[in-house]
């Protein structure tokens, strides 16, 4: 039986979190030199695995599954562990999901620049990384909910539905979308064929937009927001109608993502009007994390984390509104293949995505180092500063560019002729390439800043002592 001496498993929580800093500088400084390839294209040196076709999987796979996932598993075990007041359920298990996990990045970095892939979007790595992926995702339910099982409070904190949900959504879809058969150790073919590959792919697309890289960094909002601001959620009713509309949404979405395909026309007509729905659940919890700080707003001004993490929510709202929109056939029309995708992308990104899980380090590691705050909160302000400014370059630029495209693209003369060659397009294009790569490189300069800033932190940490498991009522208390 555990007695009053039991701790928090911390460990692990700063494994992950050093793997989310090093990784996040990784990943968006390979996006940063696809960027680049894109104004110069002789930047591939003529060698197959510095290929643009090569080096982009690596950055989605690097930023989302690498970041973006290390970032999860780091919050997810510390939120599990503060809000149930137990330590988590196994430390050997949490430590094979830690190790695993940095398993299959590596193994991706690897196989991706060699041209091995199953060429689904998200989904490109081959089946023997793929039986990987799905022993560390068991390993990491089994720690999760296991916690859950054990927890000292009857009550399960709203984050905790976002995080649970996220790790079974994600077991599915990867099972589904990654039935293939090997043929040898690099190869394998889908399961599916023609139209139902492709329905399937989406399905799985889409929903790793709503489950990995949305509902896993609701639940960073639903604790660090309210830690942050030391204030109690805005709603706890709202909290609840946001899960269970956001999830019984988002399953329905994904053909929005074939519009004008093979795809049977009543289904893109039911990927739209999903879409549109999901406006409503969206803005409904961003509403509730923004108004969390009701009372407390001049705590922006001093505050650079609190910067972030509302920054952060503004963003998911401007890309939840912006998908929706863009899921309206019409509209689509214009937006697909060109940079408008790209900018509602890294607007979701980097700057909900990257911003929320920045600001939840901040909020988190000094506590895990034994410390009041980061070495330099000053530094803290400056990296948001460049990094706000770097997605807004990243954003516009790309904005501009693919309404541009969609407009040339689609210009035809009287006598029904295109007015614009593909090229005119391009070239048209080259000066918003250049933009966002200056706003990419603000972005990867201030990654560099955070990662001088954790490690001086961690540099001037004292022996650590494990933190003792707080009992349900103190704890509450100074929540
Ligand atoms: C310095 C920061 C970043 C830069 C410079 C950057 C750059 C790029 C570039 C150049 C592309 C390819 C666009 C194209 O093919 O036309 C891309 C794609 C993509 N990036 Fe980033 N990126 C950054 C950060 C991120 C982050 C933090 C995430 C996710 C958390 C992310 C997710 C993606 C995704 C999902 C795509 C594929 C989009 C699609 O297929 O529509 N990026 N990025
Ligand atoms: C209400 C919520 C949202 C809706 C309805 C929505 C809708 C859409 C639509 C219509 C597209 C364009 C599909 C195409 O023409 O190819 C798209 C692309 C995309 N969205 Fe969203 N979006 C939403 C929120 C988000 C958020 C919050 C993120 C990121 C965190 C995100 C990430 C992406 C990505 C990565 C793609 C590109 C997929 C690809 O082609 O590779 N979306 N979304």
């Amino acid at each position: 039986m555990q007695t009053s001496v039991e701790t928090y498993n911390d460990r692990v929580v700063r494994q992950f979190v050093a793997a989310t800093v090093i990784w996040g500088i990784v990943g968006m400084a390979v996006g940063v030199f696809i960027a680049a390839q894109l104004y110069w294209p002789a930047l591939n040196f003529d060698l197959p695995w510095l290929s643009y076709g090569r080096l982009r999987p690596l950055h989605t796979n690097a930023v989302i599954f690498a970041f973006g996932g290390s970032a999860l598993m780091a919050t997810s075990f510390h939120v599990v562990q503060r809000t149930c007041h137990v330590r988590l359920f196994s430390d050997r298990l949490a430590a094979f999901v830690m190790w695993g996990w940095q398993a299959v990045i590596v193994l991706a970095a690897i196989t991706l620049p060699m041209g091995l892939t199953q060429g689904k979007e998200y989904a490109e790595l081959e089946w023997p990384i793929d039986l990987l992926i799905t022993a560390v995702w068991v390993a990491y339910a089994v720690v999760f909910f296991g916690t859950i099982a054990k927890r000292r409070v009857k009550h399960i904190y709203v984050a905790n539905w976002f995080y649970g949900a996220f790790i079974l959504t994600i077991a599915l879809l990867h099972i589904v979308n990654n039935m293939a058969i090997p043929v040898t150790m690099g190869k394998s073919y889908s399961l599916y064929t023609g139209a139902v590959d492709a329905m399937a792919q989406w399905w799985y697309g889409h929903n790793a937009v709503g489950f990995f890289l949305t509902a896993g960094f609701l639940g960073m909002m639903y604790y660090f927001v309210p830690k942050q601001a030391q204030r109690p959620v805005y709603s706890y009713r709202l909290s609840i109608v946001h899960f269970w509309a956001l999830i019984a949404i988002y399953m329905w979405a994904g053909p929005h993502h074939l519009q004008y395909t093979a795809l049977p026309d009543w289904v893109q007509s039911v990927g739209m009007v999903f879409s549109l729905v999901l406006l409503a659940p969206s803005w409904g919890g961003a509403i509730n994390g923004l108004m969390t700080l009701s009372g407390a707003w001049h705590k922006l001004r001093t505050d650079p984390i609190l910067k972030f993490l509302i920054v952060a929510i503004s963003f998911y709202m401007i890309a939840t509104f912006e998908g929706p929109m863009m899921s309206i056939k019409t509209v689509n029309s214009l937006s697909h293949y060109t940079d408008w995708t790209i900018g509602h992308v890294h607007a979701g990104a980097l700057g909900w995505v990257a911003m929320i899980t920045l600001g939840s380090i901040y909020s988190m590691l000094p506590r895990l180092l034994g410390q009041k705050e980061m070495y330099s909160v000053k530094a803290i302000d400056v990296h948001f500063w460049i990094h706000t400014i770097g997605v807004v370059f990243y954003i516009a630029s790309m904005w501009i560019a693919g309404v541009m495209q969609g407009l040339m693209w689609r210009a035809t003369n009287d006598d029904g002729t295109l007015t614009y060659s593909f090229v005119e397009a391009l070239n048209a294009t080259y000066p918003y390439y250049l933009g966002r790569l200056a706003g990419g490189l603000l972005i990867v300069a201030g990654m560099l800043l955070m990662g001088w800033n954790v490690a001086r932190t961690w540099q001037r940490a004292p022996a650590l002592d494990p933190t003792p498991v707080l009992p349900p009522d103190r704890a509450e208390a100074t929540a």
